[in-house]
């Protein structure tokens, strides 16, 4: 049986400076060790959806993370950003990711090793532990990045169009590496991106925003990983989550 370790309820989101609604009456509940994608026009609030999540906003409504209300940043929402410098540039992987434990008042030297070591295996980087972010490529430095969200176990993994820079091939890969990435560990994911193939390819379950956040699609993926452009039911699969998303267009 899994459990709901997410639920956002009637979250309603306006900018000090702005006064429009950005997101109007949210409600939305995730399981755990769903790989959920968003799809969404742009300026539907899909940033600004997981910013609250993650706590960085002010927002009315409650979000719940695995039986808590939570509204400030804490380790169980980790947030991934697109740029690829959020490492500390001088330090090397395996002190960027023990850094945030010894924060957290984790001392023992053997643990800290054993976190590490795992955390980098887990992320496919064995053999960098000692690498700094300069020496690494952006799609590495991201699943450093990861690897800190594993190490401080952190429930889920917030992730805001993570790909969107890179050339197809460099993105394609990652992709692959962030589906063996998830079906290790029992995080839960949310994925923001343009990319209906993207979300096709990765989600477990896919959603598509219309304006203010409203819910326009909300379905399982029905196709069995992994998933190619060439899987039975991927054409139907992506027409459809492709009309909801210009539906506002036509
Ligand atoms: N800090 C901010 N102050 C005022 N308005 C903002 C701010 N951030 C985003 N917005 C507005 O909120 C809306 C949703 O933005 P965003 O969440 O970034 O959309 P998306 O990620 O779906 O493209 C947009 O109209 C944007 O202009
Ligand atoms: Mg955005």
């Amino acid at each position: 049986m899994s459990k709901t370790i997410l639920s956002v309820r009637n979250l309603n989101k306006v900018y000090q400076d702005d006064k429009s609604v950005i997101l109007e009456n949210v409600n939305l509940d995730v399981e755990e060790r769903e790989f959920l994608t968003i799809l969404g026009p742009s300026g539907c609030g899909k940033t600004t959806l997981l910013r609250c999540i993650a706590g960085f906003e002010d927002y009315t409504g409650t979000v719940t993370t695995d039986g808590k209300v939570t509204k400030d940043p804490d380790v169980d929402r980790f947030m991934v950003f697109q740029d690829f410098n959020q490492l500390f540039p001088w330090k090397t992987v395996k002190k960027n990711i023990q850094y945030p434990l010894r924060i957290q008042g984790l001392k023992d030297k053997d643990e800290l090793e054993r976190i590490a070591n795992e955390t980098i295996a887990s992320v496919g980087l064995k053999g960098y532990e000692n690498y700094y972010p300069y020496q690494l490529s952006g799609g590495m430095k991201q699943r450093v990045a990861i690897a800190k969200a594993l190490a401080l176990k952190s429930k889920i993994i917030l992730m805001d169009e993570p790909f969107a820079a890179l050339d197809a091939m460099t993105r394609t890969r990652l992709q692959k590496e962030l589906l063996n990435i998830s079906k290790k560990t029992d995080c839960t994911f949310m994925f923001v991106t343009h990319n209906i193939q993207e979300a096709i390819i990765l989600g477990t379950r896919i959603l598509v925003f219309g304006d203010g956040g409203k819910i326009l699609v909300d379905e399982k993926n029905p196709l069995a990983k992994p998933v190619s452009p060439s899987s039975e039911g991927y054409g139907e699969f992506w027409d459809r989550l492709h009309s909801a998303l210009y539906q506002s267009d036509n």
